[in-house]
């Protein structure tokens, strides 16, 4: 993971880099450095802790108008400052910042420290600014490229070097990276967060290729030192949405941005006249889609839950077999591809590293995958062979809730489309339009009844264990209301199908380990409802997440959230909001650091 920014320009580096990584802390935020170039040479600031601890060690006097920096999430070496980023030379003249993962440093490290080599840190990062040391003789760009050439795993990596004033050298394979065009300044960063404050013009990097970066141009290549032609793409969030605003945090501030979110990823998809969605980023005819016979969908953490909602949808209502699966875990097993399978690649971030890997796999084998992404020009987006963006604005908070729900539509506007193509008759999918566009009041509700979700959460967050229980359609979301209480809180927590406790997990249930029941009026409430009974035969205190209405389910249960009635097909966008919020105030209550919980980070770049 990590996340590296570099700057060249007329500025302070250090305000540019400080400023940048903070809006990169969400990649990791164990401990953060930079190295700010002047006519001393390179001063280098690292330290363990929050991007704000650097800030009060990085002295207000620090001049230098080019530099890199780096913000951690540890995989080689523990967290401290020596290990922190950026890491040098020998000679103390090169300075490199990391984010991915050196496969083969072992061996690089061996060799370099049998040609005399000094390591002062215990990561995998620190060979590469040995080795350009070893190989630089004057000029830094071929140093990095026979450098990278040896290199195994996945990087993005920026290097500078204190005779090259003005010059950063990046280079990536795996790792994402993009360039901020400015007006006589240059940025570099593994994404347009860090740099939106002072551009919006960026050029997107692939894997192979070398940028060669000062305050007035930069040059790309490859490998092979051929000039590489880039387009220029233009960013369309604005920085306050990267803002807080008056939140206190930004999970807060994005769970209440699903009432906009959510119409916002329909915007111009929908064709009412003909009750079906219009998917022109599918790249797909109508006659391709017609031929797809089977649907898999790959992703890891919030986004394989949204998969999983979307296949058994898939499934039921386009009748088409669907499934999804862990990128990580198809990765590596070898799958076969048959002809008429379509893949979907379901990434918030569309940089999540098992999951690019899982697609590049695929594509080797000959499938087509479509990519279900937020980010905007991020690789799977890229790469993949089609898709459709979520659009639901920059998700900052580590734990995702508003890219899910948009996930989600996005997915029921291509079930509607692929069910309307087979088995749903035209006011059947007027109906399915009716539901999905007027989901808003429902959340509008249920958000100006938080208090209620807050009150359940004073009540309930000593809880060591938790279940999540829920059936059909809405037993991903129980296993992602586990997640998020995971995520968040730090209660450990399981997401089961309400079916399936009576064959283990009712054996954890006493009056110490709280279940909390989705109750939705479907045709497996009643089966529910047993459940339900089952657990408070055994002392198991029981929270409902029922509809309005529903007495029933109110009086078995020791405390109740209703939220509004809607078609039982919509119910996962009502489900998954309260638990958000149980989630979040959960954590509140316990004091925890919401927006970057400990160990997580939000871009997960690493295997
Ligand atoms: C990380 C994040 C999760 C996220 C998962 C997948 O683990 O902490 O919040 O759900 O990655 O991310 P993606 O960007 O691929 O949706």
């Amino acid at each position: 993971m990590c996340g590296i920014i570099g700057y060249c320009g007329p500025r302070k580096a250090s305000d540019v880099l400080l400023t940048g990584l903070k809006r990169l802390e969400y990649r990791g935020y164990d401990s953060s450095g930079i190295s700010v170039g002047s006519a001393e040479g390179l001063q280098i600031y690292k330290k363990e802790g929050k991007i704000q601890v650097l800030r009060d060690t990085v002295p207000e006097s620090l001049e230098g108008n080019w530099g890199i920096g780096h913000t951690r999430w540890a995989t080689h070496g523990g967290v401290s400052d020596v290990n922190a980023h950026p890491h040098c030379s020998c000679d103390g003249k090169i300075a490199i910042c990391h984010n991915g993962i050196i496969e083969n440093y072992m061996s690089l490290k061996d060799r370099l420290e049998g040609e005399g080599h000094r390591f002062l840190a215990d990561t995998d990062s620190e060979v590469i600014a040995h080795l350009v040391e070893s190989f630089y003789e004057g000029n830094l760009e071929a140093a990095v490229k026979l450098s990278v050439s040896l290199l195994k795993g996945t990087y993005g990596i920026l290097v500078m070097h204190s005779d090259h004033p003005d010059e950063i050298i990046g280079a990536r394979n795996g790792s994402p990276m993009v360039l901020g065009l400015g007006d006589g300044e240059m940025f570099i960063a593994s994404d347009v967060s860090a740099m939106i404050a002072h551009t919006k013009q960026v050029v997107y990097f692939e894997d192979g290729e070398v940028v060669r970066l000062d305050s007035g141009g930069y040059e790309v290549t490859d490998m092979r030192n051929r000039p590489v032609d880039k387009t220029v793409d233009s960013i369309s969030w604005e920085l306050e949405e990267m803002e807080k605003g008056a939140y206190s945090h930004f999970m807060l501030k994005e769970i209440h941005e699903q009432i906009e979110s959510i119409p916002r990823a329909m915007g111009g998809r929908i064709d009412e006249d003909l009750a079906t969605a219009v998917l022109g980023g599918l790249n797909m005819s109508e006659m391709e889609l017609l031929g797809v016979k089977r649907i898999v969908i790959i992703a890891a953490g919030t986004s394989y839950y949204a998969g999983r909602v979307a296949a058994y949808l898939l499934e039921s209502l386009a009748r088409i077999p669907s499934v999804t699966e862990l990128a990580s875990e198809l990765r590596y097993r070898n799958p076969i591809v048959e002809e008429g399978t379509l893949y979907f690649a379901m990434s918030q971030s569309g940089e999540t590293l098992d999951t690019l890997m899982a697609v590049r796999e695929l594509q080797r084998k000959g499938a087509r995958v479509l990519g279900i992404c937020n980010v905007v020009g991020s690789t799977i987006a890229r790469e993949s062979d089609g898709g459709v963006y979520i659009h639901s604005g920059p998700e900052i908070a580590v734990a995702s809730t508003k890219a899910f729900t948009s996930q989600l539509t996005a997915m029921y506007l291509f079930l509607l489309k692929m069910a309307r193509m087979r088995h749903m008759a035209w006011p059947e999918g007027k109906r399915f339009i009716a539901g999905l566009t007027g989901l808003q009041p429902g959340i509008k509700k249920i958000l100006e009844n938080e208090d209620g979700i807050r009150k359940l959460a004073k009540k309930y967050h000593k809880a060591r264990d938790f279940l999540f229980l829920g059936r059909g359609v809405n037993f991903p979301v129980a296993m992602e209301g586990a997640l998020k209480l995971k995520e968040v809180a730090y209660i450990h927590a399981e997401g089961y199908s309400a079916a399936e406790i009576k064959h283990g997990p009712i054996a954890l249930i006493n009056e110490l380990t709280p279940s909390l029941l989705i109750v939705p009026d479907d045709h497996l409430r009643d089966k529910v409802l047993s459940n339900m009974k089952e657990i408070k035969a055994r002392k198991g205190p029981v929270i409902a997440l029922c509809v309005e209405g529903d007495d029933e389910a109110a009086q078995i249960a020791d405390d109740v959230f209703f939220v509004p009635k809607s078609d039982e097909l919509f119910s996962p966008f009502l489900m998954v909001v309260p638990l958000q919020l149980f989630a979040y105030y959960c954590a509140l209550e316990l004091g925890r650091d919401v927006d970057q919980p400990r160990n997580l980070a939000k871009s997960v770049t690493v295997e």
